[in-house]
Formats: C-alpha cells, sequence, structure tokens
C-alpha cells in the first residue's frame, strides 16, 4: 500500500488526474472504475481540462461505475447517471456504448445486478478503480457488515450514508433507501486501486482502514490485502495516521 498525502483537496485531484492520464496514454483501452459523490468532482474537473488542452481521449476507455440509488432514473439529477453526465462523460469523447452504471430503474434488480457482474467479468475487471470513502468506511454502498466476498448487489442505505448525501436531493426529497453497487470481491478484482479522501471528516476513516483490522465493519480496511491500492490524501483527511506516514509531497 502507498499513502500520498497532499497540501488539499485540488492537489488530490491533480495528482490522480495525472495518474489517470498516464494510465489511458499508455493503454487507451484502458477499464476504469469510477466513483462519484463530492471527492471526485475536482478530479473530474480536471480530466475535462486536460482533454480539452488535447492531452488525454477516452475514446477507446470502457467504465463502469460502483452504484447507483434504485428507484432514479437518468433524468433524475440526483442519480449517478445524471451525475457522471454532468462532471465527466457530457464533457469527453467517451463511446456512449461502452459506459456502464447500473439501472436504477432495471424492473428485476437481482438480475440486473448478476448481469452488471456478467459485464465486469466480460471486460476482465478495471484496470485502473477509482474509490472515494464514505464516514463509516465504505466504498461503494457496501456499508460496514457487507460480506468481502461480496459481487455487485442489491443495498439498504444506511440512515447515516441517506443523511451524508441528502445535500445532493432537491430540498424537501428524500434520498433512497436501496441502492446497487460493485460487491467488495467485484472491487477487489482491479488490477490497481486509488482511493481518494480529503477533508476532516473522513479522518477517522482513513485510519481505521489504513491502521485497523481487517474487518468487515470497516468496509475500507479490505483493501490493506490489495496488492496495487495507493491512497490519495489532503492533510485533514490524513492527520490521524502517525506522523511518519502523513509526510505532505508539497510539489503537487
Ligand atoms: C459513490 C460511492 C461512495 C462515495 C462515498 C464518499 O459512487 O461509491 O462510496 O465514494 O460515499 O462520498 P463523498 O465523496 O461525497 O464524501
Amino acid at each position: 500500500m502507498q499513502i500520498r498525502v497532499v497540501a488539499q483537496a485540488s492537489s488530490v485531484a491533480e495528482g490522480v488526474a495525472r495518474e489517470v492520464v498516464r494510465q489511458l496514454n499508455k493503454k487507451p483501452d484502458t477499464v476504469l472504475g469510477l466513483p462519484t459523490g463530492a471527492t471526485p468532482e475536482p478530479l473530474y474537473q480536471k480530466l475535462v481540462e486536460i482533454y480539452r488542452r488535447g492531452q488525454v481521449s477516452f475514446a477507446q476507455v470502457t467504465t463502469f461505475n460502483l452504484d447507483e440509488y434504485l428507484g432514479l432514473g437518468p433524468d433524475h439529477p440526483a442519480s449517478y447517471r445524471a451525475y457522471m453526465e454532468r462532471h465527466l462523460f457530457g464533457h469527453v469523447d467517451i463511446d456512449p456504448s461502452r459506459i456502464h452504471i447500473p439501472d436504477g430503474l432495471a424492473p428485476d434488480p437481482d438480475r440486473e445486478c448478476q448481469e452488471y457482474e456478467e459485464a465486469l467479468r466480460r471486460a476482465g475487471y478495471p484496470d485502473l478503480q477509482i474509490l472515494g470513502l464514505g464516514r463509516n468506511g465504505h466504498i461503494g454502498f457496501n456499508e460496514p457488515g457487507t460480506p468481502f466476498g461480496s459481487l455487485t448487489h442489491r443495498v439498504r442505505l444506511t440512515e447515516s450514508t441517506r443523511e451524508a448525501n441528502r445535500r445532493f436531493f432537491p430540498p424537501g426529497e428524500e434520498p433512497p433507501t436501496e441502492a446497487i453497487t460493485m460487491g467488495v470481491r467485484s472491487i477487489m478484482q482491479a488490477r490497481r486501486i486509488l482511493v481518494l479522501a480529503t477533508g476532516e471528516a473522513k479522518a477517522e476513516a482513513v485510519a481505521k482502514a489504513i491502521l485497523g483490522p481487517v474487518t468487515e465493519e470497516v468496509p475500507a480496511s479490505v483493501l490493506q490485502l490489495h496488492p496495487n491500492v495507493t491512497w490519495w490524501l489532503d492533510e485533514a483527511a490524513a492527520h490521524l495516521l502517525e506522523p511518519d506516514l502523513r509526510w505532505v509531497d508539497r510539489s503537487l
């Protein structure tokens, strides 16, 4: 496991954008695993800027998003499909037929989960998986207690996760109670994983995931078992790590 600590959230975005661009330029038909949420927004903004400068193409890239709310279609502004269009897909040359996001309106969600996992398997799983981190240590929507052996599945969202995500919904509208998410085991199939965490609110989850025991109670702790993980943290998210683990790289 590698830990990169940089001064601020914009430096996390810069560093991770460079890693993604390096990967796409080395392997244009990369399979990319993508998160949504507040943390990766500046990353997507950087990727769009780099694309506009003509320094990267997404034309042959295949993407798989981690998750989607059940009950929300692509027209709902808080759906992850709409988020991805707004922040990345709508601004780059990605081929829409290579985009994969679970269908929040699937008539048979269990079948949708099986088909999503099958599509991941056929694509060979991500070359590069980008993850955000929940305040309770979740990755994707794999909440504490999710079996490490889980594949893409249907989840009931915890109150804390619904509360944290309420800000993305129009005032007065309740976030859905269920979602489809790639499982812990599906995430662990990626060849390389970059985990992004920024801000003080993530510090405890970061410390538990990196220093604590590997336990299903902290889903991100499973990443200790993956051979190629880099944590990208800002100072605030890293501040509960041992001083020698949070040396700040100020070059970004
Ligand atoms: C979203 C996802 C979640 C988020 C996590 C952090 O696709 O998989 O695990 O990464 O909830 O969200 P933010 O970045 O909004 O704090």
